[in-house]
């Protein structure tokens, strides 16, 4: 597959009823650093991936402002790169993790988050957010706490219009349906992936209420392997890598599924573009999953 395809190949959603974007983005984690531990990337080349996905079609960027190693921020980076910013182009914000000393340090109570969004704003060089979610729990899943009061801050912030939509991530279902009775929600962002599907009661909210689901770690995260015999097949049928097949199991699996594979590498974004293109049949989708 080449990069001729651009991400429009992956269709849109609407998000929050009147946002429009292309279902598939980019994730801007991998840009400051390869993995949780590790030296920081090179900035340049984070630079350059920017500019490129943004070229090929990408108009979704999921960044964060604890997305950053030593010096290399992934926030500085999509200022440097794409500032003043194309009107298509929605960067999407997380607040909730803090980070001490470099590294993730606990959560932030309802009266940091507003000064969370702010410096979001500063460094990103936006005047309002079109989305930011609310990132709650640890590392491994959601903790099933209440979400409320912490949500209710950003459901203000909204209101003052510094906000256009609001977004959860890692929560369950009755989390999601707390947040819900607080504001409207246009994206739920939790762990999903080909070998990890197991978010059905969420993605059901999700779709009965036209919420975008926006996977984290749509390939694995780099910690899950999804490579398998079945991948590698259907890969092959297709003339595809593993990665792009696995892209295009999730944007098969429901129409307001949008992808954020994230790299810091040109090679990889250009390969993860050209998964818009690729359509699975259902007996491919079925047999990517069957036990
Ligand atoms: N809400 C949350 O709690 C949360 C948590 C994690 C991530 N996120 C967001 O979700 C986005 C996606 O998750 P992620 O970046 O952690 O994980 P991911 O997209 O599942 O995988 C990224 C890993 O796969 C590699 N990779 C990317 N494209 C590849 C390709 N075509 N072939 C082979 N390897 C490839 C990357 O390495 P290279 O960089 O070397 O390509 C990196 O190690 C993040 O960027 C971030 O915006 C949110």
């Amino acid at each position: 597959m080449t990069t001729q395809i651009t991400a429009a190949a992956s269709g849109q959603f609407l998000l929050g009823g009147d946002r429009r974007v292309h279902r598939l983005g980019f994730g801007a984690m991998r840009l400051a650093a390869g993995g949780f531990t590790g030296p920081a990337r090179d900035p340049q080349t984070g630079i350059t991936v920017l500019r490129q996905a943004v070229e090929a079609g990408v108009d979704h960027i999921d960044t964060a402002g604890f997305y950053r190693r030593g010096d290399v921020a992934a926030n500085e980076l999509i200022r440097t790169a794409l500032a003043p910013y194309p009107d298509e182009l929605l960067i999407a914000t997380k607040v909730g993790p803090l980070l001490v000393d470099g590294r993730p340090g606990g959560q932030a109570g309802p009266e940091q988050l507003r000064a969370l969004v702010t410096e979001d704003l500063r460094t990103l060089g936006l005047d309002r957010f079109e989305l930011v979610y609310l990132r709650v729990g640890g590392m491994s899943g959601p903790g099933g706490e209440s979400v409320a009061d912490r949500f209710a801050v950003l459901a203000a912030l909204r209101e003052e219009g510094l906000i256009r939509h609001l977004g959860v991530s890692n929560v369950d279902v009755v989390q999601l349906d707390e947040a819900l009775g607080v504001a409207p929600i246009a994206a739920v962002q939790n762990q999903f992936h080909v070998h990890r599907g197991d978010d059905a009661d969420v993605l059901a909210r999700c779709v009965e209420r036209g919420i975008a689901y926006v996977p984290f770690f749509p390939l694995g995260g780099g910690f899950d392997p999804i490579e398998h015999d079945r991948l590698a097949s259907v890969a092959a049928r297709h003339g595809a890598t593993t990665s792009q097949v696995a892209l295009a199991w999730l944007l098969a699996t429901s129409p307001n599924m949008l992808a954020i594979p994230g790299t810091g590498s040109p090679a990889h974004l250009a390969e993860n573009v050209a998964a818009a293109g690729l359509r699975l049949d259902p007996a491919e989708l079925a047999e990517l999953t069957a036990p």
